[in-house]
């Protein structure tokens, strides 16, 4: 089984996938590793569907994606998870109100994740998608009004590995200690 640190090492985007179905026990594996995720209030805002027709996804990637980076790729994946934010619990929405924060976003993005490093145990690949047209995919999938689509992921097995690893900042731009703008340094409390 692979470690913790190798999962997170491993994922990267997939852009490319075999026509394999994902198996029945992954796709509930990795649903599962959805629902136990975290959640402001455990309001569990978090709503998915899962779609796994052809004819569906080609609707989706035809109908639904944005130009400029019309993730055209989209077409040849397996499963396509949508991930759905439930707007009407009261505890999301009223905390959200007072401090401005869309804890919904929060919610679901951090349940996704869990999705994506679950699949990446299990040897799948994944790509979020967040360019698309949410009223076109609403519809195509009967979505009601009241329901965000704030993302959607791309899960099947990948078909070759040759995607570079896109790089990150180091540490020091994205991390201060104390204080704004102060170096970080793990020590400074000592
Ligand atoms: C919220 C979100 C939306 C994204 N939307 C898209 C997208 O629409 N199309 C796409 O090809 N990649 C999309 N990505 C993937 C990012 O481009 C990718 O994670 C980033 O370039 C880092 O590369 P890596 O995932 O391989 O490490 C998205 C990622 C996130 C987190």
């Amino acid at each position: 089984m692979m470690k913790f640190d190798q999962i997170l090492h491993n994922r990267k985007s997939t852009r490319s996938f075999h026509s394999t179905p994902v198996k029945e026990k992954d796709v509930t594996a990795i649903i599962e590793a959805a629902r136990i995720a975290p959640s402001a209030c455990n309001s569990q805002t978090w709503r998915f569907v899962t779609v796994i027709q052809k004819e569906i996804i080609r609707k989706i990637c035809h109908e639904a994606m944005r130009p400029v980076v019309p993730n055209k790729w989209l077409e040849q994946a397996p499963l396509v998870i949508v991930g759905c934010s439930q707007l009407d619990i009261v505890a999301n929405r009223i905390g959200g109100r007072i401090t401005g924060i869309e804890y919904y976003q929060i919610d679901l993005g951090i349940a996704m994740e869990h999705i994506v490093l679950k699949a990446t145990e299990l040897g799948l690949g994944t790509c979020w998608i967040g360019w698309f047209d949410e009223r076109r995919l609403k519809k195509i999938l009967k979505i009601p009004k009241r329901i965000k689509v704030p993302a959607l992921l791309a899960v099947g097995y990948p078909k070759d590995d040759s995607s570079r690893k896109r790089k990150r900042k180091p540490i020091e731009k994205i991390v201060f200690s104390e204080k704004w703008g102060q170096p970080f340094t793990p020590f400074s409390l000592v």
